[in-house]
């Protein structure tokens, strides 16, 4: 089988999860390609056998480029696709809002799964950052599941292919707690979370990775001295906070100490 995954990561989880797959679909013979949706033009998405759409949860809703990336992206009727997720734990409704949009391009739907990654997001690691420091995330019990379910993924295409029918997800809205909030997320309002951004000028080195990890193009070296300046498009993933090496970038919001280094980090 000819796998595509396209995925989106601010701080490296989902990059994870989908390499997670992409090193199970090797093992078991399949190919797969890896784009990221910033890298990714509409050319060449025909041809392959499932597609993998992988995105971060953020206000309890995809990440608003890879949304925006699916609803321009033109038609794959027929085509089986399914689901990835990465989240502190509550998806809300991401996994509707995907399912709804690919749906819309006349794809299949056969499944969605959550990784649960909590660790990056800096407010959680702020309000209870001993437990944040001492639990590693993902679990490696998580990580199974995550296999376990892209073969799954795999079998339920086959089955397709075939034109057997298949279950297609049900998209159950869970956990009802978070569910109003997921409704009611006004998208973009966690960047106001931040408080004020500054930039310790004395800190910078001007290295540009928070250009580079800003998966919307919100940061640009622009400002005095080539230092990095903050547009209206940011929509507040940390993703420059956290990935910054000399830790430069500042926010009322948050001290240095929460900051999340990645998986690695
Ligand atoms: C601004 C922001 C908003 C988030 N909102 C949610 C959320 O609504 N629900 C949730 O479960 N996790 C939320 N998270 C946590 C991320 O989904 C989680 O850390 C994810 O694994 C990050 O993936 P990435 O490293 O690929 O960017 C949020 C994180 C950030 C930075």
């Amino acid at each position: 089988m000819n796998l595509l995954i396209l995925y989106e990561s601010c701080t490296g989880n989902t990059e994870f999860a989908v390499d997670v797959i992409r090193r199970t679909m090797e093992q078991d013979g399949h190919t797969c390609e890896m784009r990221r949706f910033r890298d990714s033009g509409f050319d060449g998405l025909m041809g392959f056998d499932l597609y993998c759409f992988a995105t971060p949860v953020q206000s309890f809703a995809p990440l608003a480029s890879v949304y925006r990336f699916i609803k321009a992206m033109p038609k794959l009727p027929g085509r089986p696709a399914f689901i990835i997720t990465t989240a502190a734990g509550w998806p809300g409704v991401a996994h509707r809002m995907m399912a709804s949009a690919l749906r819309r391009k006349g794809m299949s739907v056969l499944g969605a799964h959550m990784l649960a990654c909590p660790d990056s997001w800096p407010i959680g690691r702020r309000i209870d950052r001993h437990f944040y420091d001492h639990v590693t995330f993902p679990r490696k019990r998580s990580i199974k599941k995550l296999q376990a379910f892209a073969v799954e993924m795999v079998n339920k295409a086959y089955r397709h292919r075939e034109g057997i029918k298949v279950k297609q997800a049900p998209f159950i809205l869970w956990p009802t707690l978070t569910l109003p909030l997921g409704f009611f997320a006004v998208r973009g309002m966690l960047s106001r979370g931040f408080g004020k951004r500054t930039v310790n000028a004395e800190a910078c080195t001007k290295c540009g990775i928070c250009v580079e990890t800003c998966p919307v193009g919100a940061v640009s070296l622009n400002g005095n001295d080539g230092l990095p300046v903050f547009s209206n498009d940011c929509i507040g993933c940390w993703a420059c906070f956290n990935n910054c090496p000399e830790r430069a970038i500042l926010s009322s919001a948050c001290r240095p100490e929460h900051y999340y280094h990645g998986l690695d980090g």
